[in-house]
């Protein structure tokens, strides 16, 4: 169990984040003055329409229910997830600032969206990227990232001494800035443009799109935390008193310190990010690989949504804490991304039994509930 940024409580998977405690000195995400509202201003062309993505009610997968519940579709970004944020904020600030230049050697570490978001804004703007990825990858996104002409380097061993991927990433990232005289390291764990880009857009679309509801919960994926950062210093700032919902993978160090493996893409992380909201969120939900399988089933076969693993967890919360929602409340569940991307692990049976177990027996329970 973890003390430091908030006051912890591990009960039953749900961490409860006691009021709001401590000052908050790192405050990456506020914008300088003169950037507020702007949220994507120099984005061209497709990076036009990163940002934007759709509001749409939820009637069926948790119905009855005394709540209204939303789903903002992040996977309608063009790069297919909320990474798309991030990463044309990220490359956009630092062409402005003028860190980087049309010969600049652009390098992250991810095999997921964030590469491929980044893949994304690079090819639009002419500039080098390198992706260092590691043997989870699947081939289908390394497929994406060539196709957007990036440059993959796979690093295959895991840090001798902890057993780790991460290390060896870091120490490889390092070697590349030292040797490359113009390199830029995107370093999404830490960047505050991370966060950043959901201060300046994602809470003000929903709240527009909610056309004068409150919004009492908002429900976000954690990895990297720029998503959960952004959005709840937005809230804050603005004095709204929505409840903000952290899912977590099991087994994720960051809002816990009870380390296992994690199977599924884009949730929770094996490191603290320096993102991590020091207060301000109400709750904690860990959720297993299989909160996320049976979620995002649930979630294509009443809604008709696609969703990407991390999306099915969010769901698995909503559904875990909807007896404390109470009446008439409104929530929101933030979905990173699309499920198409998902087709040979969450929505393959055989992938679920090869890495679950078989879930048989919990999948004709829920099929029984839709
Ligand atoms: C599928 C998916 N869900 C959730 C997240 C978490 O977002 P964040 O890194 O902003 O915490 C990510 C981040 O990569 C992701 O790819």
């Amino acid at each position: 169990m973890k003390t430091g940024p908030g006051d912890l409580m591990l009960v039953n998977n749900l961490t409860q984040v006691s009021g709001r405690t401590g000052s908050n000195e790192f405050h990456p995400t506020r914008p300088a003055p003169e950037n507020e509202n702007n949220g994507f201003k120099l984005a061209g062309g497709i990076l036009g329409a990163i940002g934007g993505t759709p509001l749409v009610p939820l009637q069926k997968i948790f119905a009855p229910s005394p709540f209204n519940c939303f789903a903002k579709l992040e996977s309608l970004n063009p790069g297919g997830s909320s990474k798309d944020r991030p990463s044309v904020a990220i490359i956009e600030r630092a062409l402005q600032t003028g860190e980087i230049d049309s010969d600049t050697l652009i390098v992250e570490s991810s095999s997921g969206n964030t590469g491929i978001g980044l893949a994304q804004v690079c090819a639009y703007h002419g500039l080098r990227f390198r992706c260092l990825i590691d043997p989870k990858v699947t081939q289908q996104n390394v497929d994406i990232l060539k196709a957007y002409g990036a440059e993959i380097e796979m690093i295959e061993h895991p840090d001798p001494e902890t057993g780790e991927i991460l290390p060896t990433k870091l120490k490889r990232i390092d070697e590349i800035l030292k040797s490359v005289k113009n390199s830029f390291w995107v370093d999404q764990y830490a960047s505050p443009e991370n966060s950043g880009a959901h201060y300046r857009s994602t809470v003000k679309e929903i709240l527009r799109d909610l056309d004068g509801r409150m919004l009492d919960y908002l429900f976000i994926a954690t990895a990297t935390c720029g998503t959960i950062r952004g959005c709840l210093d937005y809230l804050l700032d603005h004095g709204f008193p929505t409840k903000v919902i952290a899912v977590d993978a099991l087994g994720s160090q960051i809002f816990s310190n009870a380390k296992h493996a994690r199977v599924i893409p884009g949730l929770g992380s094996g490191i603290c990010p320096k993102l991590t909201p020091t207060d301000g969120v109400h709750k904690v939900v860990h959720v297993t690989a299989l909160d996320c399988v049976v979620g995002c089933r649930r979630l294509a076969r009443t809604e008709a949504i696609l969703a990407g693993g991390s999306s099915g967890g969010v769901i698995s919360a909503i559904e875990r804490m909807s007896n404390e929602i109470p009446e008439g409340s409104t929530a929101v569940a933030l979905l990173p991304d699309r499920g198409e991307r998902y087709l040979d692990s969450i929505y393959s049976d055989e992938w679920v039994r090869n890495n679950l177990g078989d879930i048989a027996h919990h999948w004709t329970k829920v099929e029984e509930k839709v």
